[in-house]
C-alpha cells in the first residue's frame, strides 16, 4: 500500500511504495489525492518514467493542460521542459514567488515537475505553505485581506516589453523553450480562497501575477500586497525542495506559492512538467 511521511517542514510528504510506471489503482490514485489536500506537496523519489508515464500519472490529479506560454516537446502536446544548459547565462526562470498561471479564468490546479538532469549542488525549489501563511497572520491584517479579490495579468512576465520578451536582457541564449510577447491574459480571484480539497483557506498567488485589488487605489492596493507578501514567504511556511535524478514532485497551486533557485553555475539542469486543471475526478 502506498505510503505518505510527512517531511516534517511546513508543507510536503514523500511517497514511497508505488510505481508511476504502472496505471494507479482507485484506492492509490484516493490516497494521493487525500495526500496532496493534506501536505500541498508530495515527492516520489526513484521514478523512472517515461513521457507517456509522466502524462498518465499526472492525470491522477485533475486533466492534462495545454500550456501556451511553452512549447511543448516533440511528441507530447502537454510536457514542457524546464532547462538550463551549464553554459547558460539568461536570467534564472521562476526566480519570484508564483502560483502557475494564476492570471487565467480557471488556472491549473497542481504541476508536476520531474527532474531528469540534477545539478550536484543548487537548483532547489521552495515550496510556501499558504494556509499556514494565512493562519499566522496578525488580525488586522486578516481583516484587511478577508473578501478581497485580487487581479492578477501575465503581462509583465510574458506579454511585450514584459520579462521573457526575447529583446529583454536577461534574455539571451535562453534555452528554455518559452512563448513571450503574447497578448495579455487578465483574470481577478479572491486573494483568500477556500480550498475545495481540505476546506481551509490560502492565499492565492502573490506579487508578479497580481496586479491590483478591485476597488482599491493603485498605492493602498500596493501597500497591503507588500505587507501580506512577508507573510506569505516567511521561512516559518517554507519547504526547501532538493531535487534527483528520477524523482517527481506534485504540487497544489490552491496551497503552495513556489520558486526555483540557482546556485548551479556550470552545471545543467532539466525537468520534464506538466500542468493539472481542475476536472471532476470520478
Ligand atoms: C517552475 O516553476 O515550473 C519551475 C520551478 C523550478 O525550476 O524549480
Amino acid at each position: 500500500m502506498v505510503k505518505i511521511t510527512a517531511t516534517g517542514a511546513p508543507c510536503g510528504a514523500h511517497v514511497t511504495e508505488v510505481d508511476l510506471t504502472e496505471p494507479l489503482g482507485a484506492e492509490t490514485a484516493a490516497a494521493l489525492r487525500a495526500g496532496l489536500d493534506e501536505h500541498h506537496v508530495l515527492v516520489f523519489p526513484n521514478q523512472e518514467l517515461t513521457n507517456h508515464d509522466l502524462e498518465r500519472f499526472s492525470e491522477t490529479f485533475g486533466a492534462l493542460g495545454r500550456d501556451p506560454w511553452f512549447v511543448p516537446i516533440e511528441g507530447s502536446d502537454y510536457i514542457a521542459e524546464v532547462r538550463r544548459d551549464a553554459d547558460e547565462t539568461s536570467r534564472l526562470f521562476a526566480e519570484g514567488w508564483h502560483s502557475d498561471w494564476s492570471f487565467l479564468d480557471t488556472p491549473p490546479v497542481a504541476t508536476c515537475l520531474y527532474g531528469i538532469d540534477i545539478p550536484p549542488v543548487g537548483g532547489d525549489t521552495l515550496f510556501a505553505n499558504q494556509h499556514l501563511a494565512y493562519e499566522r497572520l496578525p488580525d488586522d491584517l486578516r481583516d484587511q485581506v478577508d473578501g478581497v479579490l485580487a487581479t492578477h495579468t501575465d503581462r509583465n512576465i510574458y506579454g511585450e516589453g514584459g520579462m521573457h520578451d526575447p529583446d529583454n536582457e536577461g534574455e539571451q541564449g535562453r534555452t528554455m523553450n518559452i512563448v513571450a510577447r503574447r497578448e495579455p491574459t487578465d483574470g481577478e480571484h479572491p486573494l483568500v480562497r477556500m480550498h475545495e480539497g481540505n476546506g481551509r483557506p490560502a492565499f492565492y498567488s502573490t506579487a508578479g501575477y497580481i496586479q491590483g485589488i478591485v476597488g482599491m487605489d493603485d498605492a493602498e492596493a500596493r501597500a497591503l500586497l507588500r505587507a501580506v507578501h512577508r507573510h506569505q514567504i516567511a521561512d516559518e511556511v517554507i519547504y526547501r525542495h532538493t531535487w534527483q535524478p528520477n524523482m517527481a514532485v506534485v504540487w497544489d497551486n490552491r496551497s503552495v506559492l513556489h520558486k526555483a533557485t540557482g546556485g548551479y553555475e556550470g552545471h545543467s539542469r532539466l525537468l520534464r512538467r506538466t500542468t493539472i486543471l481542475p476536472e471532476p475526478i470520478s
